[in-house]
């Protein structure tokens, strides 16, 4: 296996990871990335392969986890309930539950609210020039993932604080500070949902929270811990990655002078995000020692899957740094894949097929007012902000 160095925080890296990528998957099926210390997937069929093998898994393995520090008690009592972080058998039981009230009938139905909200945004942009990430892409998943649970619309704007307060913990460059906003991010954040939680089971409404509350699997419910833990990850994970999507889609397509219709938006949602996917690398941990792709791993060794290195693997696809929303689809892994495939898949795209066409119906002279710019983020890739002029 070869070794690639290349610093995560290298501001022209975080613009184009591309390149890298290509060449450590030209090495093999495995490359080490040095500045991670990691063993990397970077081809289609290895990271397809990898999210499905049942000998990795997200869950730290029992002697490998370390006491947790007491100024990060408040941030890991979400993190240990919470289904991403787990495998079998609790992943199971967590993820069952709120498959139970996250049904496809309820994501359908709210393509009429999701169009109304686009259309509510657009109508009230304020002049001819507009950052489009803070004025569109941003308040749509948050405000519809925060309708689903039963939460006002006027918390969206703190739930988003709280939110990126939360997930700045897993940046590379992390510090005491972003450590302790962290915390006190996800003790406010749990504290609110609380309240909330009490309320609904006082009074059940017709929203996720309700149905969260009374969903049960052989018998068992959601610890209150568990439910709090469930809100924050659907909050969190149900909005930064649409977010960052939209924004690079909407990008995608201005500086190539294309547009997006009913027609043709399914595709062109899907090419979004097998070109440019919101988040590029995920980590598993190997539960038993093992060999795979010529590489001995020792339980508790880690390996990353990089979901935006298999997007341009061009084994699978052709001229694969071309962004051509009119290709012959073929499985992307922005939603991961196996066990912990995205279960807000079927509402993400709804959200991109729904408020894409109607911002170009609406403002088909629509132009770019500077190059859009990765936000120094390698985690997210996702813009810092989209300014065009209408
Ligand atoms: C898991 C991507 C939107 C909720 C995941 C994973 C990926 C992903 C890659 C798997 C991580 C892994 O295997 O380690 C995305 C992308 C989105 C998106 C690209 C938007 C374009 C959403 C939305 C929601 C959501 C809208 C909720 C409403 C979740 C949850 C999990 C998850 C709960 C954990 C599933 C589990 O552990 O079983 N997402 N996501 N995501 N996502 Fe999404």
């Amino acid at each position: 296996m070869r070794s690639f160095s290349q610093s995560p925080t290298d501001p022209a890296f975080v613009q184009d990871p591309y390149p890298f990528y290509d060449r450590m998957r030209a090495s093999g099926d495995l490359a080490y990335w040095e500045d991670y210390s990691l063993v990397c997937a970077t081809s289609h069929r290895t990271v397809h392969a990898l999210l499905r093998d049942r000998r990795f898994g997200r869950e730290i393995p029992a002697e490998l986890a370390q006491p947790v520090p007491d100024h990060l008690a408040p941030f890991y009592r979400i993190e240990d309930h919470s289904m991403l972080e787990l495998e079998a058998p609790r992943h199971t039981r967590l993820r069952g539950l709120v498959l139970r009230a996250f049904t496809s009938r309820r994501i359908a139905g709210l393509g009429p609210e999701i169009a109304a909200l686009a259309h509510g945004l657009i109508d009230g942009f304020d002049g001819p020039d507009v950052d489009l990430l803070t004025a569109f892409c941003q308040p749509i998943p948050v405000i519809v993932i925060a309708r689903l649970l039963g939460v006002p619309d006027d918390m969206a704007p703190q739930l988003l604080r709280w939110s990126n307060d939360m997930v700045a913990i897993y940046q590379a460059r992390r510090t005491r500070a972003i450590e302790d906003a962290a915390a006190s991010a996800a003790e406010a954040f749990a504290d609110f949902l609380r309240g909330y939680v009490d309320a609904r089971r006082r009074a059940p409404r017709d929203d996720l929270l309700s149905q969260l509350i009374a969903a049960e699997e052989e018998g068992e419910r959601l610890s209150l811990d568990e439910l709090i833990a469930t809100c924050i990850l659907l909050l969190n994970a149900g909005h930064e990655a649409t977010v960052h999507t939209m924004g690079n889609g909407i990008a995608l397509l201005l500086s190539h002078d294309m547009t997006v219709t009913e027609a043709t938006a399914a595709r062109t949602a899907e090419e979004i995000m097998r070109h440019d996917p919101p988040l590029h690398m995920f980590t598993r941990y190997a539960y038993e020692d093992t060999e795979l792709y010529g590489h001995r791993f020792a339980r508790g060794d880690k390996v990353a899957l990089l979901l935006g290195a298999a997007g341009r693997d061009p084994e699978v696809f052709t001229d694969p740094h071309v962004f051509a929303p009119g290709r012959e689809p073929r499985p992307h892994h922005a939603f991961g894949g196996g066990a912990h495939f995205c279960i807000g898949a079927p509402l993400a795209r709804l959200e991109l097929q729904t408020a894409l066409p109607i911002l170009f119906e609406r403002l088909p002279r629509m132009r770019l007012t500077e190059p859009p710019r990765f936000a120094d983020l390698y985690h997210f890739h996702g813009l810092e902000s989209l300014r065009v002029t209408l």
